[in-house]
């Protein structure tokens, strides 16, 4: 397929403007990078943050966007393990030719997961960035990055290693949490307790979790802990996910781990120094793939990523499909940020728009 010179996108025109729909040029591939054409982009908190962060972003016109899926339309000379034609989920890389709010991106072509022909474009954009920001921060095996250090699912000896340990993932139902359960379930963690509104209840169990506690606790540290130990009785928790990381779940993670212990956080530590007192490790995930100190475990993960998508061990987050392309993520934006969308991930077509 010939690619078109230009496509549509949203983009930050400059800094004290508005989203804007625009043509821009659409990029050709490097010796290792593939074209995708979008079909579904996911939100993910960080639009809004760049969105309300304007200061940070270095290059005008910019786009954000991290999560897409789509057809691999073009690819480099160097590229082996797509093709074309093939269906594909990728996470942004926090360029503005690999940034997903746009019809075409140009990524790195071994950050491609191919998808399963049962799942649809917009589950498997679900996946794109919960997906690494639940299993950087649990299993990069460094030395580049402070991870929990866990060895992962799929490398030998992974799966079920870590069966006799209880785990907690507090904010059980965020997208991050869900596929953090999902992981934490296939490296044998047991219990893994979440917490989460009750209305997500059954869908924070279907993820994973064995018991889910409601989300008001961990505004009362002591009782939440309380909770814990009665599920988990006498098996240790080794490792607390904190897809919230406020100040109160961060006071509430902390409570519920000895010494040995690991606090996964998603956002910066502010108990590090209780943490270390107490003997805590304190790991502060960064979920970007592109990032140079996580492209070697991005490739064999998102290599690992097609075989368990295949068997059905990661299943996708419920999408929710906004109508009107990329004219409608604005709202969308509002709408996230807002705290309204709950248990599901908001979706958009891009050639809608
Ligand atoms: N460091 C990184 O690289 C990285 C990567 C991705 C995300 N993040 C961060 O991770 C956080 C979650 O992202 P996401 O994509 O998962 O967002 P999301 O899907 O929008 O998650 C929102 C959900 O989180 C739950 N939640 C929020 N506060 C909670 C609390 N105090 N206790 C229990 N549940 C709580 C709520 O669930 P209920 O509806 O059940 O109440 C809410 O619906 C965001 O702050 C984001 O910025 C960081």
């Amino acid at each position: 397929m010939a690619l078109p010179q230009q496509h549509q996108a949203l983009v930050f025109a400059s800094a004290d403007g508005s989203l804007q729909l625009q043509g821009v040029d659409t990029p050709t591939p490097g010796e290792t990078e593939a074209i995708v054409k979008v079909e579904t982009t996911a939100m993910n908190p960080a639009d809004w943050w760049f969105h309300d962060n304007r200061a940070s972003i270095k290059e005008w016109p910019y786009i954000v966007g991290f999560a897409a899926s789509g057809t691999v339309v073009a690819v480099g000379t160097n590229v082996r393990n797509v093709k074309l034609g093939d269906r594909v989920l990728a996470q942004g890389g926090f360029t503005k030719q690999s940034n997903t709010f746009q019809q075409y991106i140009r990524s790195f072509a071994d950050q491609l997961a191919k998808i399963p022909a049962s799942m649809s474009f917009d589950e498997a954009a679900t996946i794109a960035t919960p997906a690494p920001s639940a299993v950087l921060p649990l299993y990069h095996p460094g030395p580049t990055v402070v991870s929990a250090g866990l060895t992962a699912p799929w490398r030998p000896g992974g799966r079920g290693k870590y069966a006799g340990q209880a785990a907690v993932v507090l904010a059980g139902a965020s997208s991050v949490g869900q596929m953090a359960l999902q992981f934490l379930k296939l490296s044998g963690f047991s219990p893994i307790i979440a917490t989460a509104s009750p209305h997500n209840t059954p869908l924070t169990l279907s993820y994973g979790a064995t018991h889910v506690l409601p989300r008001t606790l961990s505004d009362t540290p002591a009782e939440l802990a309380a909770e814990v130990a009665r599920v988990a009785g006498s098996t240790p928790i080794a490792v607390v996910y904190d897809g919230a990381s406020t100040a109160a779940t961060q006071t509430a993670g902390l409570a519920l781990l000895a010494a040995g212990g690991t606090l996964v956080l998603v956002h910066d530590a502010e108990v590090r120094a209780e943490a270390e007192a107490k003997g805590v490790k304190v790991v502060v995930g960064s979920g970007v793939m592109a990032f140079p100190k996580n492209r070697t475990f991005a490739a064999e993960f998102t290599r690992a990523l097609e075989g368990m998508l295949e068997e059905g061990t990661i299943k996708p987050l419920v999408p929710e499909v906004v109508p009107g392309g990329l004219g409608a993520i604005p709202e969308g934006l509002a709408f996230g940020k807002a705290g309204k969308v709950s248990g599901k991930k908001l979706v958009f077509h891009p050639f809608e728009t």
